[in-house]
């Protein structure tokens, strides 16, 4: 029979405590002690305690022959570029995302579309809904095996039999451990499922994906030790009220983690997004104020931005301070600059910044049109259609140059504008298009020729 017992685990480092404390005696972290009942049938054969040391030898790192391992190519470019040219056999892969934003759809279709054995183990939803799915994606794949199964012994003895190259677990909250009488989901079982999919995926070079939830606040759900334990973590997010998905790298042994992936949902899985620079811009027949176009950079890519901005006369005491992708903090920061350095008195004015197309982008270089936004907002003068900004805004009113300026100006001209304005401080190479780059030192300066 075996023993239970009552355990405190950590939330954040995963650690393990007799007793309950206010603060973590690991890492601190307080009231983070989550009480879990534990019962140890026999020994875990995970991670946790068996220790590889006894075999490991020393050696000299010159010595060590490094074999340069081939990436598998993912059917999809957007992953492709996220992970870093390809997936690395035997990595573990953790996509986070909120309920519903289309984690399920975006491992089905990749799995759907490789050529190569994939399981899907789903842990939420039965064969059928999975095949329901299948069928909306619209792809047919004899090599694709689905396991409806929760037991972390049984996926892995189903895994000896099938021999997958890929596995996908949908998701790492509903497996459970045999070895842990612990809940589905509960911090112990989340590390011991996790640990023994790491030795599995090491062990047979096998590369597992885990979906993950994730909690109120935007982390992923669990112990925060599974973030640490895994190669690679992905966030899938969106605006559920737009159909644009982005998939971020929040950590990559094996590659940058600037890269970003734009898909679309539609009504049959998700495409990926050919022009990702252009899709966030809307035609207009006429112009209107307060907006104005950014060019920001993602990773190696840039994307052109529309800024909207309403400035309006505060009918309450305090003002409204609103933003939607954009950074609150950094909105405060420009209308403080507004204000003290410009002499623009809007601290008795709402103001509300919204990037279109419901995405958040953390480019500094977005400074630049959102000030101009706030400004043509203010005045009701309209930004001229054809210019675009791209330029950080420093505490004393000063346009600092931006990285990447040459692509960014490139990325404009092709999409038909006219003109770029960037801080003066930027090196501008000779330039054999069109567009016309306007330079500025100050934020006034560029309002005086904007406004007039
Ligand atoms: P899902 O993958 O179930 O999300 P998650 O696994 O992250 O919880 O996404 C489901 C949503 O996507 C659901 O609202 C329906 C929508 N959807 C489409 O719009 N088109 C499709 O082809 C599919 C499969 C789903
Ligand atoms: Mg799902």
């Amino acid at each position: 029979m075996a023993k239970s017992k009552t355990v405190f685990f950590c939330g954040e480092c995963g650690a393990e405590s007799a007793k309950w404390a206010g603060k973590c005696s690991a890492c601190g972290a307080w009231n983070s002690l989550k009480e879990e009942v534990v019962s140890v049938k026999s020994s875990p054969t995970g991670w946790t305690k068996t220790s590889p040391a006894e075999k490991a030898v020393p050696q000299n790192v010159r010595q060590i022959t490094s074999e340069k391992t081939e990436r598998v190519a993912m059917p999809d470019e957007e992953l492709n570029l996220v992970l870093g040219g390809g997936l690395v056999p035997g990595s573990l892969v953790l996509l986070g995302g909120e309920p519903g934003i289309g984690k399920s759809t975006l491992l089905l279709q990749i799995a759907l579309k490789l050529k190569l054995p994939v399981a899907y183990v789903s842990g939420e939803e039965s064969a059928e809904q999975v095949k329901l799915r299948a069928d909306r994606i619209g792809i047919d794949n004899e090599q694709c095996m689905v396991i409806t199964e929760t037991r972390l012994e049984a996926v892995l003895q189903n895994m000896q039999n099938l021999k997958p190259e890929i596995v996908i677990i949908d998701s790492i909250q509903t497996l459970y451990s045999d070895l842990l009488e612990a809940t589905p989901g509960s911090v112990s079982q989340i590390r011991e499922c996790a640990g023994q999919l790491l030795r599995f995926a090491k062990e047979n070079q096998v590369s597992v994906f885990l979906i993950g939830h994730i909690t109120k606040d935007g982390s992923i759900a669990g112990p925060k030790i599974l973030e640490h334990m895994v190669d690679t973590v992905l966030q899938f997010e969106g605006d559920r009220n737009y159909h644009f998905r982005l998939l971020r790298s929040l950590k990559n042994r094996f590659g940058s983690t600037h890269e970003m992936g734009i898909y679309e949902m539609s009504g049959s899985g998700l495409s990926t997004v050919k022009n990702p620079s252009q899709v966030f811009l809307v035609e207009r027949d006429e112009d209107i104020s307060g907006v104005a176009i950014a060019v920001a950079m993602e990773g190696v890519r840039p994307i052109l931005l529309e800024t909207q901005a309403l400035v309006s006369t505060a009918v309450y005491g305090t003002p409204q301070r609103s933003c939607t992708g954009f950074d609150l903090r950094r909105l405060n920061m420009l209308l403080a600059v507004l204000e003290k350095r410009c002499g623009f008195r809007l601290g008795a004015q709402d103001v509300f910044i919204n990037l279109a197309g419901g995405i958040r982008i953390e480019d500094p270089a977005l400074d630049l049109a959102a000030v101009a936004a706030i400004m043509s907002s203010y005045q009701g003068i309209c930004v001229p259609s054809k210019t675009v900004f791209s330029g950080e805004i420093g505490l004393s009113g000063e346009i600092r140059a931006v990285q990447r300026v040459e692509q960014r100006i490139a990325e404009a001209e092709k999409l038909g504008f006219e003109e770029i304005i960037v801080s003066k401080y930027c090196k501008i190479p000779e330039l054999k298009g069109k567009i016309k780059v306007r330079q500025f030192g100050r934020v006034d300066e560029m309002f005086a020729w904007l406004f007039g």
